[in-house]
């Protein structure tokens, strides 16, 4: 018996990797996190599949669960939106695992930051422009953030912002990211990337807050940063026809180190 966490992507029922749509094929409990997983991909579940959403459930009830399908020797297909790596709360379900001694395995997700910068036709990190992206969020009710991760640290970096759970604190995120990055830093903020609603709204640090239109919803992440509208940026080195590396060696004497491209 093991319990498989799937990521089960941003929110389009086809943004699930084979791997996790055939676990889910597999098994016969299936156990989602009702809240952001498209009930679509329930479709997957085989005919008569135990099909519980765990938002109402504590993490008490969930382990319940498992430990009973453990008992009867039964796979568990474990659904969490996105990929689990982030803001998945698979964490604490693989504390108590290991402590059952349950086994598991995990298979990765989309996560949102990357449906939304496909919606945004955007890649994140232009040369010249920006080569870091931070995946953060703002203090939640049930998650205080840990000293040194506020958001003005990261802003001092100059690096594309990925905020999730905050779009409710827009006002805020704006205050505290304008004096690094200035009002006319490019910021994008899309509502439920990939779902059928899905919604876009470009603007700056100095007019987001009035082209939201005072809609701010749940689910939705704030990319923030000069990447977001930048034409002017380097082409990277490694297409250029005169640069040499391993996969296309060029010039007279093409050197390139083992291990590099
Ligand atoms: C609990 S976190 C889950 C993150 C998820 N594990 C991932 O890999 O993206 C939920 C937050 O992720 C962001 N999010 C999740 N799905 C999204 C989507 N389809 N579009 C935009 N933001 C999304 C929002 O900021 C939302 O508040």
């Amino acid at each position: 018996m093991t319990v498989h966490f799937i990521g089960a992507g941003p929110g389009a029922a086809d943004l699930i990797t084979l791997r996790g749509r055939d676990l889910i094929a597999a098994c016969p409990i299936c156990l989602y996190a009702g809240s952001l997983v498209p009930e679509a991909l329930l479709a997957h579940c085989p005919p008569g599949a135990r099909i519980v959403n765990t938002a109402p459930l504590s993490l008490d009830e969930i382990i319940a669960e498992i430990k009973s399908a453990h008992a009867a020797g039964r796979d568990v297909a474990r659904l969490h939106s996105g990929d689990l790596s982030v803001w998945s709360a698979m964490g604490e379900q693989l504390r108590r695992l290991r402590a059952e001694g349950i086994p598991f395995d995990i298979t990765p997700g989309v996560p949102a930051f990357a449906a939304a910068a496909a919606a945004l036709e955007s890649e994140l990190t232009l040369p010249g422009v920006a080569q870091s992206l931070v995946l953060t969020r703002t203090s939640g009710r049930a998650s205080a953030m840990p000293a040194g991760e506020a958001l003005e640290n990261f802003a001092a970096t100059g690096a594309t912002l990925a905020i999730h759970l905050s779009v409710h604190v827009l006002e805020d995120v704006v205050a505290r990211l304008t004096p690094a990055y200035g009002a006319d830093c490019p910021v994008a903020v899309v509502w439920r990337a990939t779902w059928p609603d899905q919604r876009i709204v470009r603007a700056t640090l100095g007019t987001v807050e009035a082209a939201t239109g005072g809609e701010r919803g749940r689910t939705a992440l704030i990319l923030v940063g000069p990447a977001l509208d930048s034409r002017e940026f380097s082409e990277s080195c490694l297409y250029a026809g005169d640069y040499d590396r391993r996969f296309r060696p060029v010039g007279t004497s093409p050197r390139f180190p083992e291990g590099r491209e």
